[in-house]
């Protein structure tokens, strides 16, 4: 049997990276999770479109639905670790703080109960979309990918893949078993229910070699190889992150003459399913490569100016002149926060950082362009724009049900008589928190949301 939903009130959501739609009285008919129909104002609806059996979901001023968050880059393990080791350079962070907290993540049973608690964290402030790095355990990752598809949050599900230069308690014993756990959880994830087709999955696996610091030749060639027999699989990595690291990375890979494209593409892992998370320092080679792959970027305004190496800002205006593809990152537990309002905020900090730096030549983002990157932008990134990222006739629904006027005591300044959906909606991105979060849905399914129900 079908089922309908029909949505009435304001919606929101990115025409493209400039322009947002802003309809305030506009109707959506979700049939099976996807949008069957979509009427920007009463009068386009005509008679008997409204199906009789259909479910209405009404909003009430001050309320608005926008597409569910996308976050491009996340590392589930890091969860329990968010905001530690502030000002540790990457590497050290990672061997002082990240590596103890994720080899933790060998015990099946802690792996379950932190990630109920992750996945459940970021589904409430509305992110509908992840793309999660796992640790390098097979069996956790699992658990990780069920734990998604329980709980009705799309995801991209990676094992992390490292070899090398890391201590024995959480390095891989060689590239060959590496090889083999990613096959057996790429098979795992495409097992369970309604995921065996790399189109319509709601999880998704995606190959994480962790960066080329931890993977031997043999691994990223070996991970290549995996790519290049099934190019439906998304690929994700970090890149161009911090000078430490790519001091490090020339240092195991002088062939390269420091281009991280050149190294990565070398291995087969750069192509439009690639997301490369940071990429901060950038020649213009490397985003004339980037872009001319179709790599997507993962841009985390938080992590690159807190932890990993100092103040970092990625030329992220620069990236969209070019026509590269950005989304943004959480990049949970690099970065502090597990909500995308927070990264949304940096974003727009690190852009105003930038215009400075650059003398006024790259413009700070507006409000439009990082609700784009949030949203849309970071659909492009994974390959989704066909599926998500804004309402259109035919896309799935996944929405978030924004209330401001919430009984709930959120953080938002207060909405005022008189105030125009756009200074709602301004309110709510910059102030506004989970508590603002009345209903999150994902495929027309309701997985979060303080609404009683
Ligand atoms: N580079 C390699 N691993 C990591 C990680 O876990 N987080 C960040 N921010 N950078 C990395
Ligand atoms: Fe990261």
């Amino acid at each position: 049997m079908s089922s309908t939903l029909v949505f009435q009130g304001a919606v929101i959501f990115s025409a493209d990276s400039e322009n947002l739609e802003m309809l305030e009285n506009a109707t959506l008919i979700v049939t099976d999770g996807c949008i069957s129909a979509f009427y920007k104002s009463p009068d386009q609806i005509p008679a008997d479109a409204i199906p009789q059996d259909g479910q209405i979901k009404r909003l009430l001023p001050g309320e608005f639905l926008i597409p569910g968050f996308v976050d491009t880059h996340n590392h589930a393990p890091q969860w329990p670790m968010r905001g530690l080791g502030q000002g540790l350079h990457i590497l050290d962070w990672l061997s002082e703080i990240t590596f103890p907290i994720e080899a933790r993540f060998a015990d099946s049973a802690y792996a379950s109960r932190i990630y109920e608690q992750t996945v459940d964290d970021f589904l409430r402030q509305g992110i509908t979309t992840a793309s999660y790095y796992g640790s390098r355990h097979a069996d956790a990752t699992k658990i990780l990918a069920k734990m998604c598809h329980k709980k009705g949050q799309r995801a991209f599900v990676g094992k992390c893949n490292m070899d090398r230069n890391a201590p024995d308690y959480i390095r891989e014993a060689t590239a060959s078993l590496s090889l083999q756990e990613t096959e057996e959880c790429i098979q795992y994830i495409r097992s369970l229910p309604d995921c065996a087709s790399p189109n319509n999955a709601l999880v998704k696996p995606v190959v994480t070699p962790r960066f080329a610091i931890s993977c031997t030749p043999e691994l990223l060639q070996g991970l290549g190889n995996v790519v290049n027999r099934d190019d439906t699989l998304a690929i994700q990595t970090h890149f161009n992150e911090a000078a430490q690291e790519i001091d490090a990375t020339k240092e195991l890979f002088p062939q390269f003459g420091g281009s991280e494209a050149d190294l990565y593409e070398s291995y087969g892992l750069l192509n439009r399913r690639s997301i490369l998370a940071h990429c901060t320092i950038m020649t213009d080679y490397e985003k004339d490569r980037v872009h001319g792959l179709q790599c997507g970027v993962a841009h985390c305004p938080i992590a690159n100016m807190t932890v990993g190496g100092g103040f970092m800002v990625a030329p992220v205006r620069d990236f969209l002149r070019r026509g590269i593809k950005v989304g943004l990152g959480t990049d949970s537990g690099g970065g502090w926060a597990s909500g995308m309002l927070s990264v949304i905020r940096q974003a727009m900090i690190a852009s105003n950082a930038r215009e400075a730096m650059s003398e006024g030549k790259d413009k700070a983002l507006s409000l439009e362009e990082v609700f784009y990157l949030a949203t849309l932008g970071g659909c492009k990134v994974l390959c989704l724009e066909d599926k998500i990222g804004s309402f259109e006739v035919g896309k799935e629904f996944d929405a978030v049900w924004v209330r401001t006027t919430t009984r709930l005591e959120s953080a938002m300044t207060p909405r005022e008589e008189g105030d125009s959906l756009r200074r709602i909606f301004e309110k709510y991105i910059m102030t506004g928190d989970d508590r603002n979060v009345a209903n999150v849905y994902v495929r027309g399914r309701r997985v979060a949301g303080t609404d009683e129900q």
